[in-house]
């Protein structure tokens, strides 16, 4: 395990870089697997968990070779043509890759066990397993957890789905089995979940129709496509929190995706105080790009819930550590998922904010935080999960009284490889 220290810059003011958004990396190199032809995919994630996808899809037949460090060309056998894995397949630490893998391996006429590490397989599977079942898959699991064994059918069975728990990825698993299907699937969602995989479906040539409660998708012949994948806000978010904590700080970040159902944080810092400028960009995909940039203010607290959680549901640790700056008490309901993510969130925040000193209340379904509050360095753990360790480290350049430890930090390559490096260079004064 290596550690990471970090301390307050002096001051804020520059473009920070991100990888591309891991979403849709994964959803890019999983549909052009489902086309038939050649797919290229450029400004892919460097993610660990993107990895993951890289190489199931390769055990899973599938030609995907990168080139450089973020170009990809997959050649696709069209949607049903993965063949049986030699192996177990190696999902890392990445829910995503599991979820969505199974929903592609359930409309194959092939048998894969999908298995992770120790914080993967502690989380659920059921919910995936459950509506593949429904259309004829065999899918079973280790008492609802991975290993998932999911054996496939190319023609299954298109169903109507009400989703229990709003879950882009389960919708998505949904979805990339539903293209070989005998007919018109349907998915109606408690919340409008991230719809990346509905654009980028509709986006190769497949009827996907969507409102805000119910996707239905006809089944159809993926057209393999070249895209470049947008900057990915949620990996963007560390730093314009950073930069919405002190007035005159200012970070900006082009070339991002700000599909809304992602980029519930703007709202969040617009509704704290925070100056947030969103400048649309010229994207050649189906997602919205943009530059943003985000000017520090004093900070108000917020209400996060409902819809709102959920556009926002990976920024809630960072979000948390703002709402440490600001006045009054920040309240997050909505959000019992976070207990299920790489780690119990919920949980692990709390732990974290109080040790740097501020104050928190846990409830089953999120956090309150009282501010502002003058965190003190600290040393922490990131318990094996990305976005607490970047999430730290935001608290740890916001801490008086020396250097924050960072125990475990190396898990942030996990969607966020450069990101102390990025951070260091921010603080240095940047670009
Ligand atoms: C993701 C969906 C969300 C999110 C995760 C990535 C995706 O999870 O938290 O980091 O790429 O579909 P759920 O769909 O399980 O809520």
């Amino acid at each position: 395990m290596s550690e990471e220290r970090v301390s307050p810059p002096r001051d804020l003011d520059c473009a920070v870089r991100v990888p591309g958004d891991k979403s849709i990396s994964h959803r890019a190199l999983i549909v052009a697997a489902l086309a038939r032809g050649r797919s290229y995919v450029g400004n892919l994630s460097p993610a660990a968990d993107v990895r993951s996808t890289v190489d199931c899809l390769g055990a899973l037949g599938v030609w995907v070779r990168p080139f450089g460090a973020e170009r990809c060309a997959v050649d696709g056998d069209g949607a049903g043509w993965l063949r049986s894995p030699a192996d177990v397949l190696d999902c890392g630490n990445s829910g995503t890759t599991m979820r969505l893998l199974a929903g592609a391996v359930a409309g194959s006429d092939c048998v894969a066990v999908l298995d992770g590490d120790a914080s993967l397989q502690r989380r659920p599977m059921e919910r995936v397993a459950e509506p593949l079942r429904a259309m004829g898959a065999e899918v079973t699991t280790e008492s609802g957890r991975p290993p998932l064994r999911v054996a496939g059918r190319r023609l299954l069975q298109a169903r109507e789905h009400v989703l229990p728990v709003a879950s882009a990825q389960v919708k998505s698993a949904v979805l990339l089995a539903a293209v070989t299907a005998d007919g018109v699937t349907r998915v109606v969602e408690p919340a409008p979940t991230r719809d990346h995989t509905e654009r980028l479906l509709r986006w190769c040539g497949v009827r996907v129709e969507s409102d805000d409660a119910l996707v239905s998708l006809t089944p159809g012949t993926v057209t393999p496509f070249g895209l470049r994948v947008p900057g990915d806000l949620s990996a963007a978010a560390f730093f314009l929190a950073l930069a919405a904590a002190r007035p005159a700080w200012r970070v900006r970040c082009a070339g991002v995706g700000v599909n809304p159902r992602r980029s519930g944080i703007l709202d969040v810092l617009m509704a704290m105080g925070a100056v947030v400028e969103v400048e649309a960009e010229a994207g050649d995909g189906p997602e919205p790009v943009a530059a943003v940039a985000v000017r520090g203010a004093g900070l108000r607290a917020a209400d996060i819930s409902g819809d709102l959680t959920v556009r926002c549901i990976d920024e809630l640790p960072v979000l948390a550590v703002l709402a440490t700056q600001a006045e009054g008490t920040t309240h997050i309901h909505d959000a019992a998922e976070l207990r299920l993510k790489e780690s119990d969130r919920i949980a692990r925040l709390a732990e974290g904010l109080r040790a740097f000193g501020a104050e928190c209340e846990e409830h089953d379904d999120g956090l309150s935080v009282d501010g502002p509050a003058e965190l003190r360095a600290a040393r922490v753990s990131a318990s094996g999960d990305h976005r607490l360790a970047m999430a730290f480290a935001v608290a740890g350049s916001l801490a008086r009284g020396g250097e924050t430890v960072i125990a475990g930090a190396e898990c942030a390559a996990v969607s966020f490889p450069g990101f102390f490096a990025e951070l260091r260079g921010a603080a240095a004064g940047g670009r």
